[in-house]
């Protein structure tokens, strides 16, 4: 094939960003600081190391190297709690179709996402089988917007980054797919993405002929 997909996962697959937002809130709340949903966009699609670091820098506030382990496993703990009872229903509206449309005509696909969590998630909601390659949060170095992650994914797919196609939710995520020369196609909050190539309210408005003639920039 000619082209290469690469999806996000939280935000773009599954319904996952409100939980990571619940989680972070809560833990700013541990050093009284009022995670607003505008703030929040900031930390979509930045590592879990990052985000922390950004809100303790909002907050003003700074604590040991221990509280920010405990802080940042608390979090991911309230996190798995939401994800736990995550099923089918998670899965945003319109992804399962393009998906499968995809995997049906062989396109290659892969995964780009920092969360530590996405095979978790993936089996969860019964998609992980639908990727050729999965690059998480345990297999970069650089966080987005370093475009390492969406790389890596090309190469795992075998194609050249200018022929790979990035969804993505967050202003970091098209950043970094725009830093790795691919197309970006942005999901959602339209305010946050306007450096995207492409912009959607959801996968529902995407077609399959849309992303078949595609061609790069
Ligand atoms: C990204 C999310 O996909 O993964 C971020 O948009 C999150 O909000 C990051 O912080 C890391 O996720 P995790 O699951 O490893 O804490
Ligand atoms: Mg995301």
């Amino acid at each position: 094939k000619e082209k290469g997909f690469i999806f996000d996962l939280d935000g773009v697959i599954v319904d996952t960003a409100k939980f990571h937002f619940l989680a972070w809130k809560k833990a700013a709340a541990e050093f009284n600081f009022e995670l607003t949903p505008e703030l929040n966009e900031k930390l979509k699609g930045v590592s879990r190391i990052d985000s922390l670091n950004k809100i303790l820098k909002w907050a003003n506030a700074s604590v040991t190297n221990e509280k920010f382990a405990e802080l940042s496993s608390d979090k991911n703990e309230d996190y798995l709690s939401y994800v736990q009872k995550m099923t089918k229903k998670d899965i945003l509206p319109g992804v399962y179709n393009v998906l499968s449309n995809l995997k049906e005509d062989n396109y290659p696909m892969a995964l780009g996402s920092a969360s530590k969590n996405a095979s978790t998630i993936l089996e969860k909601v019964g998609l992980l089988d639908m990727f050729d390659s999965i690059v998480d949060g345990n297999s970069v170095r650089k966080a987005k917007p370093d475009p390492e992650v969406f790389l890596i994914a090309a190469k795992n797919l075998k194609i050249p980054p200018k022929k790979c196609i990035v969804f993505e939710d967050s202003e970091a995520g098209i950043t970094a797919a725009n830093n790795a020369g691919m197309i970006s196609v942005g999901i959602g909050n339209k305010k946050h993405l306007g450096h995207a190539d492409y912009m959607f309210d959801n996968f529902n408005e995407i077609t399959f002929d849309f992303l078949k003639q595609l061609q790069p920039k």
